[in-house]
């Protein structure tokens, strides 16, 4: 197996998707790297699922919309946001560049795109949320809406530290991830890689041993959060409150009962479970029974301006991106990151255009075809 290419310097010619970026990314990573970053699980039937159901859709023009004063400009818990379109947590960037979050955040800065940072990020918040900073006073603009991702650890006063940081870091919201609890580890980190945000926090997650238990029966099922958990969490934080990995219509409303703001609608890009159906497939009945109540943000297989149109007319308000940051970052570190975000708001502003629709609230069901 021949070493990975280095991150390039500059954009290589032929970019002009998200997927020439991943066609090319394979390249600038090591064999497992690689395999970790784009595995599903099972037989991949979820992740495939993903993709099929973008492009299941159809999409009904409108002509001769004025769009004059277009933009594609939405506010999130008072924050204006200049795409529907946001960086997913993802953990360990430095897996595809030495730079890794750090690049990442520098690019989403210069793009005014907002970030999720994951618990499991290879910089610590705290650097990453710097980083940003230092970008933005570089740049001239402002520092983009930094939330923070956590997965609880099995110590409460763990998890309580991690959002305090994330406060005190500056993050404007926390996002709860609660559907990768339960998950196979499938990657040994390579030296220098670690989860610089859980430095001196114990942590087991054996799950066989010697007494023939698998699952049950050991630390990982028996401390993974459970709905008074969130309520806890609740209580931790005066911050907005997400919930990722909701893909049920009664799992949203209990979460709203709890005193949730916003909701991410999550197969997990298809790496827990494999069958579940595609997040924009169950995205319609959780924007009817929560009723526009909190934000809805959908993940897994946008991959194109048009996949972004389609997840808003079926009632998302963002989508965020999990495996396009990774390939732009392999790629091309900060650039190529930057690029592919640019590539993916002009893709979206173009759909918008031809859609005959000059903002996203214009983004309605009736630009699909057939109509729901
Ligand atoms: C993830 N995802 C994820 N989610 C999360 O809440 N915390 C995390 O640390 C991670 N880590 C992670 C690592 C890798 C390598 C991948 C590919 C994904 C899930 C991620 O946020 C998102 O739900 C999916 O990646 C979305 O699907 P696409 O865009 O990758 O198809």
């Amino acid at each position: 197996m021949s070493d990975p290419l280095p991150p390039l310097a500059v954009i290589p010619p032929g970019m002009s998707s998200l997927a020439a970026y991943e066609a090319r990314a394979a390249a600038h990573m090591a064999a497992d790297a690689w395999a970790y970053l784009q595995e599903g699980t099972g037989d991949d039937i979820t992740v495939a699922e993903n993709r099929a159901a973008f492009d299941r859709l159809r999409l009904l023009p409108r002509i001769l919309a004025d769009l004059r004063g277009g933009n594609t400009a939405l506010e999130l818990f008072g924050r204006c946001h200049e795409t529907p379109v946001m960086l997913g947590p993802v953990a360990y960037h430095r897996l595809a560049h030495p730079e890794g979050e750090l690049a990442t955040v520098r690019a989403a800065t210069a793009l005014g795109v907002g970030m999720v940072v994951s618990t499991l990020a290879s910089f610590t918040m705290e650097e990453i949320a710097e980083a940003a900073r230092a970008a933005a006073r570089e740049l001239g603009v402002p520092v983009p809406p930094l939330w923070f991702q956590l997965y609880l650890q099995e110590d409460r006063g763990f998890s309580a530290e991690l959002v305090q940081r994330a406060e005190a870091a500056g993050y404007e919201a926390v996002m709860l991830t609660v559907d990768a609890s339960i998950k196979r580890a499938t990657l040994t980190l390579p030296a220098g890689v670690e989860a610089a945000n859980l430095r001196g926090m114990p942590r087991h997650r054996q799950t066989a041993d010697a007494g023939g238990r698998i699952l049950f029966g050991t630390p990982l099922a028996d401390s993974a959060p459970r709905w008074s958990d969130l309520e806890w969490l609740r209580s931790q934080t005066s911050l907005p409150l997400i919930v990722k990995g909701v893909m049920a219509a009664p799992d949203a409303l209990q979460a709203l009962s709890l005193g949730v703001d916003g909701l991410v609608i999550s197969n997990h890009g298809g790496r827990v479970l494999d069958g579940m159906p595609s997040a924009l497939d169950v995205l319609p009945s959780i924007a009817a029974a929560t009723g526009g109540k909190v934000p809805l943000l959908l993940d897994g297989g946008v991959r194109r301006g048009t996949d972004v149109a389609k997840a808003l007319a079926l009632g998302a308000s963002a989508i965020m991106l999990g495996r396009p940051q990774i390939h732009g970052l392999a790629v091309a570190g900060l650039a190529g990151v930057a690029h592919m975000l640019h590539l993916l708001r002009a893709e979206l502003e173009l759909t918008m255009a031809q859609l005959g629709c000059p903002t996203l609230a214009d983004l309605r069901p009736d630009r699909l075809f057939p109509q729901l």
